[in-house]
């Protein structure tokens, strides 16, 4: 299996969307290992579950005799590693499986990798990529007159979960830097789009809003985002594993910077004209409730890096992205039930109640 890719965290958010995203443009194998935490559903893929190129694995990537058996059976000629814990308010709660996975997991991952790749042909290891996928949130908060993050910024993380990311991002550069090993980094805006754990702003005020539940807006709703569809990020995936160089890092973003506020008085009007109507308009669901401790005020993303030197820029506008969005929690209640039973429910009960 020359051109086998395998993908760490596959069945969380972004990394499904990757999948079938690859899945229908190529004919590479795919091999997906995942722990299957609350964030992962193996129902995003269900639809690939019978394909011959598609291969789930349920596994941890802190288990190095695992992924060392993984490497071994399918010869990966990349690696694409989603795996991590990804949400700052559970980072605030409990930072122990950030570390755990975010770091001990990424540093488990590269030296199997370092491994597996030091023993391959002469051509395979030049050919071979391992790619990092990584976040904005690395390079700290912004004044409202800052330029946006470029690859330059240098890093400050804030939140336990950025820091977390900045260590595994630091850990793959030494990998190339000391090791020679073919790494990409991206590191990514915030996304939005279908699979995203309701948990994180915008399915949850899709399904707050839906039921006439509370919107609770952090602070005073003026933290600025950088919002980018999903699509787009996995599209901007595989154009830096094909075209990247080893060793960069590549800011992903979407140029499009707003206010929460801004998301959730939109999300309002969607909701109130795609489903049955309250007896008030779900503006008046907007509740605004205490800060985030140390949240940071506003990200943005350089992204002219990635456009100048692989061509990759976001094809969808925030406008249609959303409204693609808001429809598919609405339409997708099978999926929303199944995520929102059990764990999320205790989460939101604890989170939620001071
Ligand atoms: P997610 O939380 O939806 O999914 C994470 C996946 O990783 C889940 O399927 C989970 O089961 C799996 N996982 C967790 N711990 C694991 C372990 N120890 N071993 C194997 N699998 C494990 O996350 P996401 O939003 O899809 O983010 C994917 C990646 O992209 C993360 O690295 C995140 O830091 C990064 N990122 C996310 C965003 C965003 O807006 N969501 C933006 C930029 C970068
Ligand atoms: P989130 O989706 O958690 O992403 P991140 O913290 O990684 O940027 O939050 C996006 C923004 O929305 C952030 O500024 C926090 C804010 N927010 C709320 O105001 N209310 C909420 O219930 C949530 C989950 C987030």
């Amino acid at each position: 299996m020359a051109n086998t890719i395998l993908v760490t965290g596959g069945a969380g958010f972004i990394g499904s969307n990757f999948i079938l995203r690859l899945l229908q443009d190529s004919a590479a194998p795919l091999v997906n290992l995942d722990k299957l935490t609350y964030a992962g559903n193996p129902y995003n893929l269900a639809s690939i579950a019978g394909s011959r190129l598609y291969e789930f694995i349920h596994g941890d990537i802190c288990e190095r005799s695992q992924l060392r058996q993984i490497l071994e059976k399918h010869k990966p000629a990349a690696i694409v590693h989603f795996a991590a814990e990804s949400h700052v308010d559970r980072s605030i709660h409990g930072p122990d499986d950030f570390i755990r996975t975010n770091i001990d997991g990424t540093f488990a991952l590269l030296e199997e990798t370092r491994a597996y790749w030091s023993a391959l042909p002469d051509d395979a290891r030049r050919r071979f990529r391992f790619l990092h996928v990584s976040t904005d949130e690395v390079y700290g908060s912004l004044g409202p007159a800052d330029p946006p993050f470029s690859e330059m910024t240098p890093y400050a993380p804030n939140s336990p979960y950025a820091a977390s990311k900045a260590a595994s991002d630091h850990l793959v550069r030494a990998y190339h830097h000391t090791y020679g090993l073919p790494t990409l980094t991206t590191n990514c805006s915030n996304n939005y789009g279908r699979f995203q754990f309701p948990e994180k702003l915008i399915p949850l005020m899709i399904l707050n809003a839906r039921d006439g539940k509370p919107l609770p807006v952090y602070g005073d709703g003026k933290n600025v985002r950088d919002w980018l569809y999903v699509e787009d990020h996995c599209e901007a995936i595989a154009t830096v594993l094909h075209k990247g160089l080893p060793g960069e890092t590549y800011n992903i973003g979407g140029w499009n910077e707003k206010p929460n506020i801004e998301i959730v008085g939109t999300i309002c009007d969607l909701v109130d004209e795609m489903a049955p109507p309250l007896a008030n308009p779900r503006r008046a669901l907007i509740t605004y409730v205490k800060d985030r401790p140390g949240h940071d005020r506003r990200y943005a993303m350089d992204a002219r890096k990635i456009e100048r030197e692989l061509g990759w820029k976001p094809r969808e506008t925030f406008d249609s992205g959303i409204r693609k969005t808001v429809r598919w929690y609405l339409e997708n209640e099978v999926w929303v039930r199944d995520v929102t039973s059990g764990s999320y429910r205790e989460w939101i009960a604890m989170h939620y109640s001071s």
